[in-house]
């Protein structure tokens, strides 16, 4: 880390929304505060009080596994009270408006609502509309900001000085919240950021990717240290991006003869899941010593905590 460990705390924030709105020192502050947290971790009694009285909601309109379990064991983890609110058992399914139904929550005077939509924005929406924090797990296109953390952090462990440092991100930039913040985080960092993948799933005027690669040689002649690779979002696409998932295996998916280039440049691997074996990723690659995925969950679990610690709901105030 370059910060000193006596450099000042920033001045907390109310919500976390996405990267593009912290600034580096904020950045920084969180992945080294993030690193106590994860050394809980290894101990035989995982919890500190920091988080004792106050209250934790999980509100995902859209499926998650990582995500909202790893909230929930982080708040858990700082002794806050969690409550997660099935979408599909609630009363959206009777129309109640996202509004309406954080109204509801903030009567119950809860302190950190952690939202995943897929409208991108409506985690800013409701940032204006409540005085509980709100946490970013995901809003459509738009932002991943605890998975940017969570990516940066792992890519520091393995690498701690990593300005300088290259990361290629392959798939389908276009729809990928998750793109769109690692992306950002690592060009504030100084990391640099290559993209590879369908020509129309390349957003044009993005300056937070330095190179676009038109091709699997040309990630392996570029010699990135770690290849990020993205799940391809069917669920977001209502128009047809490339012939089949066989097709977008063979050009853009990680073969295993690219498997193999890759192992034997000792290039880190990476991957937000949820998987798709076959598709972006061969079987066998899930297997590799250098592939960090498992290490991005866990760390997940630690940047989430120093989030839910440095926000400061507004619940308290008259
Ligand atoms: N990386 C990620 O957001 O995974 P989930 O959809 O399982 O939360």
């Amino acid at each position: 880390m370059s910060k000193k460990d006596d450099e000042p705390i920033p001045p907390s924030k109310k919500d976390l929304l996405d990267i593009a709105s912290l600034s580096v020192e904020e950045i920084e502050y969180l992945l080294k505060s993030a690193g106590p947290f994860k050394e809980l971790f290894k101990r035989s009694i995982k919890k500190v009080p920091a988080l004792r009285g106050k209250s934790v909601l999980n509100l995902f309109y859209e499926p998650s596994t990582r995500t909202s379990s790893s909230f929930e064991v982080a708040a858990k983890r700082m002794s806050a009270d969690v409550t997660n609110l099935s979408v599909s058992q609630s009363s959206v399914v009777k129309g109640e408006s996202v509004l309406d139904t954080v109204d509801t929550l903030q009567a119950m005077k809860t302190d950190y609502i952690v939202i995943r939509h897929k409208a991108a924005g409506i985690p800013n929406l409701l940032a204006n509309h409540t005085r509980a924090s709100i946490l970013n797990a995901g809003d459509g296109f738009h932002a991943h900001p605890t998975q940017a953390l969570l990516d940066a952090f792992t890519f520091r462990e393995v690498i701690p000085e990593s300005r300088g440092k290259r990361i290629v991100i392959v798939g389908d930039i276009l729809h990928s919240r998750v793109a769109r913040s690692t992306s950002t985080i690592f060009n504030k960092l100084g990391v640099e950021v290559a993209v590879l993948g369908p020509g129309p799933l390349i957003p044009p005027g993005r300056n937070d990717f330095i190179k676009r690669l038109s091709s699997w040689e040309d990630v392996f002649d570029w010699k990135p240290d770690a290849v990020y690779l993205l799940r391809v979002q069917m669920e977001r696409q209502d128009e047809q991006f490339f012939p089949s998932l066989t097709e977008y295996h063979k050009v853009y998916g990680l073969t295993s003869e690219r498997f193999k280039t890759l192992a034997s440049e000792g290039t880190y691997l990476m991957h937000p899941g949820p998987v798709n074996r076959g598709v972006e990723i061969v079987d066998e690659a899930m297997l590799y010593e250098k592939s960090l995925i498992n290490q991005q969950v866990e760390n997940g679990i630690a940047v989430r905590m120093a989030a839910l610690y440095w926000l400061k709901p507004g619940t308290e105030e008259k």
